[in-house]
């Protein structure tokens, strides 16, 4: 099939490539044409595995073509994956102090509206297909881009097009195989049930051509609830985790690795072994805000209690919990990783960030050392470290001696003479007494 591309970004190129490595052909547009220029070259700059590898392997049959027009006018299926961007300030990464706000559509909207006008232009009988991935609040596309674009397109809805919303549940770092492999695929329309849209049935068919997960069909607003649940119940699912690891470490005899690992197994009652360990807040691009913008709708819907703005509070707490034991220490305060997770060089939503932010808010000066954002040692004085992220080369790390690491992972298993090591999460030293 012909497929479009809206949105070469973090999302939407390495989905484009996995699509072209399914056999298709892909036409991509994106604004941002020096990054157009350096994929025609084969160098993506996504801290992806192999990303440039498969990019040049797909360039035969990846066309970056100059206009959203011509994107429609080649493809059956246009897929839409530009950016919904938060306010800064509401990224996790500072306090949010209440604050909520719906996210800022004006990308979306305008390329919506450019491709109504593509679509306007097109012969009827040529069906189009225009797939929205990017991540909004339920009731946004039914309230704000679809009839944008029906008041651009002069046919109805259905009548040679059809708008699906489609997100997809990647994770930074592992777009492509998450792509290929997602626990199910939500086909969002605009009606659900007994009148499935041309459009749902034309995206169910191109997904038989590249994964057998469960296919959903759902309203759009069903389908936008869904995403932005799934990940903010990661959110919650991390500060639950994150609130036994501060029993355990309270409690002797406690270990939240051995709690966490019985909870995980029960995959009836409760859920996976997936994000359940205590460790640092959740992080990314996606999470914090999606809580964020959720306890906005859930403000703006009336709701007599805010879960969201809960699981963002709570995160908060446990950060200033962390501040709290480095500033146990009177030394320097080093923080080991500044990116929100591992083997990537993304530093949005970082809980790492929000501790820094903390720390100074306490007058403290804080030092990071990141193999990818900061590289350059910290100073070779006793310090107080703490492991944000879980860089495998934090295990041989030179502490200096007289220093206390402080391990919300646990991941640090042999440190220096003369270096104290905490794992918090286990019994934090205080021995059980003897029977
Ligand atoms: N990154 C993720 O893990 C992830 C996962 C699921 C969903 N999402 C959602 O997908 C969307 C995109 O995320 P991202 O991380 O790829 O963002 P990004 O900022 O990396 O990429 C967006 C791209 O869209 C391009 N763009 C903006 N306006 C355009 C226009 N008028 N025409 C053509 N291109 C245009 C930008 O130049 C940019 O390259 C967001 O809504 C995000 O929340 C992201």
């Amino acid at each position: 099939m012909n497929i479009g591309f809206i949105g070469l970004g973090k999302l939407g190129l390495p989905c484009a490539v996995a699509i072209v490595k399914k056999g298709h052909t892909v036409y991509g547009f994106d604004v941002n044409k020096k990054a157009i220029e350096d994929y025609k070259n084969g160098t993506s700059n996504l801290y992806e595995p192999e990303m440039d590898h498969h990019l040049e392997e797909a360039l035969p049959n990846m066309h970056f073509v100059d206009s959203m027009a011509e994107v429609i006018s080649k493809t059956d299926i246009c897929f839409v994956a530009v950016q919904t961007p938060h306010p800064p300030e509401l990224d996790g990464s500072i306090r949010h102090n209440h604050v909520r706000k719906d996210f800022d559509y004006s990308y979306l909207q305008k390329v919506a509206d450019d491709i109504a006008r593509a679509i306007n232009s097109c012969d009827e009988k040529d069906y189009k297909v225009v797939s929205i991935i990017s991540t909004v609040l339920p009731g946004t596309i039914r309230s704000l881009i679809y009839p944008a674009m029906q008041k651009i397109i002069s046919r109805p809805i259905e009548q040679g097009w059809g708008l699906c919303y489609n997100p997809f549940f990647i994770a930074m770092g592992q777009t492509m195989d998450d792509f290929y492999n997602p626990e199910f695929t939500l086909i969002g329309e605009r009606l659900s049930g007994e009148t499935p849209s041309k459009a749902g049935e034309i995206l169910a068919q191109f997904y038989d051509t590249i994964q057998d997960s469960p296919r959903l069909k759902m309203t759009w607003d069903n389908a936008e609830t869904t995403k932005m649940s799934y990940n903010t119940m990661i959110g919650l699912k991390i500060v639950f985790a994150n609130t036994l690891m501060q029993i355990c470490h309270n409690t002797p005899g406690g270990d939240c690795d051995v709690v966490s690992e019985a909870l995980s197994l029960a995959t009836d009652r409760l859920i996976s072994k997936k994000y359940l360990k205590g460790g640092m807040g959740d992080g990314g691009a996606c999470h914090p805000r999606d809580n964020l913008a959720l306890s906005y709708l859930s403000d703006t819907l009336g709701l007599d209690y805010n879960v969201f703005d809960f699981v963002m509070t709570t995160r908060e707490k446990q950060t200033e919990w962390l501040a709290d034991l480095m500033c146990q220490h009177r030394l320097p305060k080093v923080i080991l990783g500044r990116t929100f997770k591992p083997e990537t060089n993304l530093v949005v939503g970082s809980p790492s960030i929000l501790l820094a932010n903390i720390l100074q808010e306490r007058g403290e000066e804080v030092v990071f050392y990141d193999p990818v954002t900061d590289p350059v040692l910290p100073p070779e004085v006793a310090s107080v470290y703490l492991v944000g992220t879980m860089w495998q080369e934090f295990k041989s790390f030179p502490f200096v001696p007289g220093s206390v690491v402080i391990d919300p992972w646990r991941f640090i298993d042999r440190v220096p003479q003369n270096v104290e090591l905490i794992a918090i999460g286990r019994n934090s030293g205080k021995q059980l007494a003897p029977d």
